[in-house]
């Protein structure tokens, strides 16, 4: 629940929003100690720039903001949320400027940045809590900020705590909120309803491997299917990671994370679509009955698969969910994965890399992601590199010989799966910030799941 955002302007602190265009004009206006006190505090009107003025009583008069002049981002005044001192504040146009819906959106960047991951540790200062009045589109911004909070809670949680059954319970919860349709097929069921190869990759672990199906909105509506990789941690298998590589794996399953909270998103604006999520939900552990480099794989479309390496577990169980999303004859179907290494080689740990088969999708996801300050950066479903996931004795690889082009091949390697009649995007993300940022704490992150979920909205309503 979001507790930093409320609907009573009484002691709300103004604060200010100006900018380089504004900032000249408004301060000439202003009382002269106020002019004088931005003076001796250098105020400068930038993003992540503020000042608190104080009444003569001591207590605060307001909060000089500084937002970009043309086109405020998201993050302008992100760092409020924890930069300011604990209570009521709201945010305040000058000359009309931010517009409502700039203003909607700073908003939603303030109440991500009140974000903290505090289950389980005494909790420190709190948020500053932000007044939103009649003009926000109050059940648009809280849609998100639960949704980001969902996704990210998900991926904070650690393995021990945040097992395939815990994730299977996660998204239990989420269904019964909402009135969805789910089905959880576990353990030896994968293998009796046609699952083998979540079943391969997750059978070494105590926690049984699973695959999570919820099913929302009405059959009349046309069907939309979001499948995340849901690999609750990734010790690489017998192929095991180092323990540089294997320490943030908790986040495996951050591409359902995502899903999960694209689909709450979805689900609280209530959007026109017949939902269908599927996350194959497993831990790749190591045991006697682990799968092994070179095992032979089955998967539900018949297809079978080599184990290259134990490692490049993720496209193996997404092999089946797409197989069993595309079932439900979707018009469009995106999946989620922290995938590849490779994709964070090419494009750093920001930028998830977008693949799609369908040219106008991808420019309206792209477009709206750079407008909602959730970009991506398109890579080429590259045809001639398809051979490169060919199997030297099964029909696929799960990991192609000399490793060029990992994000590519990987995308390659789970189109297979998708049919050609249908959309399909692919989402390789990290899901997690190395490093504070305004508006995003160190930790787990939701990337790619507003401009999904703005993009389906577009082409839905
Ligand atoms: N979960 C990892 C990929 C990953 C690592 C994503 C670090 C984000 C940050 C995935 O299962 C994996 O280990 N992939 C291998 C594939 C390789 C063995 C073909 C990789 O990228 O090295
Ligand atoms: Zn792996
Ligand atoms: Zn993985």
């Amino acid at each position: 629940m979001i507790d930093t955002i409320i609907s009573s302007e009484d002691d709300a602190t103004p604060v200010i929003l100006v900018s380089n265009d504004n900032f000249p004009g408004w301060t000439q206006n202003a009382p002269e100690s106020t002019q004088a006190w931005l003076q001796s505090n250098r105020f400068k009107p930038k993003p992540g720039q503020h000042v608190i003025v104080p009444a003569t009583d001591g207590s605060i008069d307001c909060v000089i903001a500084g937002i970009n002049a043309n086109a405020p981002s998201m993050w302008d005044v992100a760092h409020l949320a924890t930069a300011l001192p604990v209570g009521d504040y709201a945010l305040q146009s000058v000359d009309g400027k931010p517009a409502q819906n700039e203003l909607d959106s700073l908003a939603l960047g303030w109440i991500l940045g009140g974000y903290r991951f505090d289950t389980y540790k005494k909790k420190d200062k709190l948020p500053a809590r932000l007044y939103l009045s009649a003009d926000y589109n109050e059940k648009r911004i809280r849609a998100l900020a639960e949704a980001t909070f969902l996704t990210r809670d998900l991926i904070n949680t650690p393995a021990n705590i945040l097992g395939p059954e815990a994730l299977a319970e996660a998204a239990t919860r989420l269904a019964v909120q909402f009135g969805a349709e789910y089905e959880i097929t576990v353990g030896d069921d994968l293998l009796k309803n046609n699952y083998p190869a979540i079943h391969a990759v997750g059978r070494a672990a105590t926690d049984q491997p699973r695959l999570i199906e919820l099913t929302w909105g009405s059959p009349e509506n046309p069907t939309v299917a979001l499948v995340g990789k849901g690999v609750c941690f990734d010790s690489g298998g017998l192929d095991i990671k180092g323990a540089a590589g294997m320490k943030l794996m908790k986040k495996d399953m951050g591409g359902s994370a995502n899903v999960l909270g694209v689909a709450q998103a979805i689900m609280a604006m209530e959007l026109p679509i017949h939902l269908k999520v599927l996350i194959p939900a497993v831990e790749n552990a190591i045991a006697g009955n682990a799968m092994r480099p070179l095992d032979i794989v089955e998967t539900r479309a018949g297809t079978t698969i080599e184990i290259g390496n134990t490692d490049a577990e993720g496209r193996v169980i997404l092999a089946d969910a797409i197989t069993r999303a595309a079932e439900s004859k979707p018009e469009l179907m995106i999946d989620f994965a922290t995938l590849t290494g490779a994709a964070r080689v090419a494009l750093g740990t920001e930028l998830p890399a977008f693949f799609c088969d369908d040219d106008d999708f991808a420019a309206s996801v792209l477009g709206i992601g750079t407008k909602s300050d959730d970009p991506l950066w398109r890579m080429p479903l590259w045809q001639p590199y398809r051979k490169m996931v060919d199997g030297k004795s099964a029909d696929l690889t799960n990991s192609p010989d000399g490793g060029y082009a990992g994000a590519i091949t990987a995308a390659l390697f789970l189109q297979h799966f998708a049919p050609t009649d249908i959309i399909w995007a692919h989402i390789d993300l990290m899901a997690w910030n190395l490093s504070t940022k305004p508006g995003r704490p160190e930790g787990g992150e939701a990337m790619g799941m507003r401009a999904i979920f703005a993009a389906i909205e577009a082409k839905y309503t």
